[in-house]
């Protein structure tokens, strides 16, 4: 069940990404020119994809993948060209157009279908594997969980997602909103804690039959994730 706190969060998510900070988004995850600050972070989260992609089978031959909160969408594309049908979701309209628009027409072997929506939404239906890069790490330690759960009910195979790690600096960094200029700040980044996360899934009900695979850190100027594996126990 959504909680209050999760459907306001995700509103001001939709808000921000699909219009205060559409253009920046579709930029940085192009291969256009940006600040040095920002290619930080395109490098990181280059380089965080590509773990989270290499997490999942090597063959995705007709595996059904969720990504969930797609953005612009490059890594949908990369699964659907391993082979994966893909169903990319954000809440995020303008970057789901822009995700579309980037998108080969025949992403083949694999398809890709976007849809603009709610990434929890059990209409989305039921994966093979779920991917969630990013698109948690805006909402509190408490929401990142329900999401999850939410999230393994519909998994057969395994839930790779990032969360922002709790560390004194970052917490600051992460406060005083370093990446984005004033005027089109992120609402904030939510850090948690590894340990958080390792408890929570050993000893929430919600997460039974499911435990913590591999988990790495990236770290690359003003980007900082980690990364996360779920999988069945
Ligand atoms: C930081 S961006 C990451 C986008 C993409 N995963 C990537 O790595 O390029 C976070 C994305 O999550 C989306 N998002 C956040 N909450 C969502 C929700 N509840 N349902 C669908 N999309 C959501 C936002 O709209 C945004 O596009």
């Amino acid at each position: 069940m959504l909680t209050t706190t999760y459907v306001e969060r995700r509103q001001r998510l939709e808000t921000y990404f699909d219009r205060t900070a559409s253009d920046t988004w579709a930029q940085l995850t192009s291969t256009a020119p940006v600040s040095k600050i920002r290619a930080t972070v395109r490098a990181g989260r280059d380089q965080m994809r590509e773990i989270l992609v290499s997490w999942l089978p090597g063959s995705l031959a007709s595996k059904r993948i969720l990504d969930a909160g797609c953005g612009t969408g490059a890594l949908a594309v990369i699964a659907a060209h391993r082979g994966a049908n893909v169903v990319a979701v954000d809440v995020a309209a303008s970057l789901v157009s822009v995700a579309g628009e980037r998108a080969p027409i025949d992403p083949a072997p694999g398809t890709i279908e976007f849809r603009v929506g709610d990434m929890l939404d059990p209409a989305h239906g039921a994966y093979d594997h779920i991917v969630a890069m990013d698109s948690l790490i805006h909402y509190p330690r408490d929401e990142i969980m329900t999401a999850l759960s939410s999230l393994t009910a519909r998994c057969r195979g395994s839930i790779v997602f990032t969360f922002a790690p709790k560390t004194p600096l970052l917490t600051l960094m992460h406060t005083v909103g370093l990446l984005f200029p004033r005027s089109d700040r992120a609402p904030a980044i939510e850090p948690v804690s590894e340990a958080f996360l390792r408890k929570s899934v050993a000893s929430d009900p919600r997460m039974a039959g499911w435990k913590i695979g591999r988990t790495t850190r990236v770290v690359s100027g003003f980007y900082t994730s980690q990364a996360m594996e779920l999988v069945r126990s």
